[in-house]
């Protein structure tokens, strides 16, 4: 099979890594991939919401697959465009229409879904700015900590914790007022608070049946010990140790069957990824949001513990016969690491020269912000690689991580120290 990854981040790159070692795979070709996939797959330098030139890239390079990898061209209709094109629609595609990736567009929508659905989630409510008044007096009625969240993408950055009640109206009155997040804002959610423990999980659905793929643990803020600003994510484990088979037995019933078939009900037929992020609270899952992706840097810990042959899980999938699926495990952990540059999650440096990428060898390295210059790699963004260890214990898997770790160097690497080390 020829396949088409789009997106150019560790998670591609991951991805890209899995599917490479399936015997299906004839090529693969990446919009826009990195340093990293160009010696795997053919980069082509595309802007990934640009549906018509990734319609001529599927028909030039005879693709028979598409995976989708960021939100963006799922939440701009990337499958609804192939759908609508008489010569693009028998292309198979992981990743749902925009209906089903409202989940991931808008957490107003995600909210409803989950009410209707029985599946356990923070209380909230939703306002818009002209029942700001309404909005603020409801505000005032809430338990401390609160959260307000933006109801549209705003790269990350629309999920305010507050821990007053006055500093939840300021975020409220700065996304529906003043226009903090622009339109992603114009409705928000106020929130309850969930006290836990996070995790990511991960299931791949062909539309009526479903299977789970390993869960992680992301690390999401820049400093050591959960301090400072959040990041797309600076490190993963898998698996999780409080995830254990009783935990997970209650999340694939309370949660996964009830999404899936909600999906039916709403008449969505999903193919592709959904990455569920959950709280444990005190030993029972709650939904805090979905994702119509995997995530990043998750799937750097979850490709490589992946026995099963992904090409052969994502085309069934993708033509809605996933039902005989098995998936195997491995039961080795892995640990990921994210290496950034100095100043990341604010404004970064780019173009610094890479060194010592050869001599990661007990651990795999997954690339993302980075690129081919003049015959060097250069750092080309702000999560520029990831550095996964396996081991059959957590703490071989973190050594041999950061043993790696230690072999990249570029002017300004910045990376967490602690990543695993609370679950020890
Ligand atoms: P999201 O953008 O929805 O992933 O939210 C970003 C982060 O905010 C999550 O990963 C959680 O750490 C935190 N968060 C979101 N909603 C809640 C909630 N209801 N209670 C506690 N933490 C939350
Ligand atoms: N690591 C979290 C995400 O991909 O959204």
């Amino acid at each position: 099979m020829n396949v088409l990854i789009i997106g150019g981040g560790g998670r591609e790159h991951a991805l890209a890594w899995k599917i490479r070692q399936s015997s299906k795979c004839e090529k693969i070709v990446m919009a826009p991939g990195n340093a990293g996939t160009a010696s795997i797959a053919k980069n082509v330098s595309l802007d990934p919401t640009d549906f018509e030139a990734i319609g001529q890239l599927v028909l030039q390079e005879h693709i028979d697959l598409v995976v989708v990898g960021p939100e963006a061209p799922l939440v701009e209709g990337i499958r609804d465009y192939f759908q609508g094109m008489e010569h693009l629609k028998h292309v198979l595609m992981i990743g749902p229409d925009k209906k089903g990736a409202r989940l991931e567009g808008s957490k107003d929508f995600s909210k409803s879904f989950m009410r209707k659905y029985g599946i356990p989630t923070a209380r909230a409510r939703t306002f818009t700015s002209k029942d700001i008044d309404e909005a603020l007096n409801y505000i005032d009625t809430c338990e401390e900590p609160l959260v307000i969240k933006a109801d549209g993408l705003a790269a990350g950055k629309g999920v305010v914790i507050c821990s007053k009640r006055e500093e939840a109206q300021k975020a409220a009155q700065n996304m529906l007022l003043e226009k903090q997040f622009g339109e992603a804002g114009s409705k928000i959610l106020v929130e309850q608070y969930l006290e836990g423990i996070e995790l990511s999980v991960f299931v791949l659905s062909d539309g009526k049946n479903f299977v789970m793929l390993p869960e992680a643990k992301d690390y999401k803020r820049i400093g050591e010990g959960d301090t400072g600003p959040n990041t797309g994510g600076m490190g993963a484990i898998s698996p999780v140790n409080f995830a254990d088979t009783q935990f997970m037995g209650r999340v694939k019933a309370e949660v996964v069957r009830p999404t899936i078939d909600g999906l039916i009900s709403a008449g969505i037929d999903y193919r592709g990824f959904i990455f569920i992020g959950l709280m444990n609270v005190a030993g029972s899952p709650f939904v805090i949001e979905y994702n119509v992706r995997m995530g990043d840097p998750e799937t750097q810990a979850v490709m490589p513990r992946l026995k099963s042959d992904l090409l052969v899980l994502l085309e069934d999938a993708a033509k809605g016969q996933l039902s005989s699926q098995k998936v195997e495990i491995a039961d080795d952990y892995a640990a990921t690491v994210v290496l950034a540059s100095a100043g990341y999650p604010g404004a970064y440096e780019k173009g610094k020269k890479m060194r010592g990428l050869d001599e990661v060898d007990e651990a795999l390295s997954f690339h993302a912000g980075t690129k081919w210059i003049d015959s060097e790699i250069v750092t080309a963004g702000g999560r520029v690689m990831a550095i996964t260890g396996m081991d059959q214990t957590m703490d071989g898997a973190i050594t041999k991580a950061y043993g790696g770790v230690k072999k990249v160097r570029w002017e300004g690497v910045n990376f967490r120290n602690d990543i695993g080390r609370d679950l020890q």
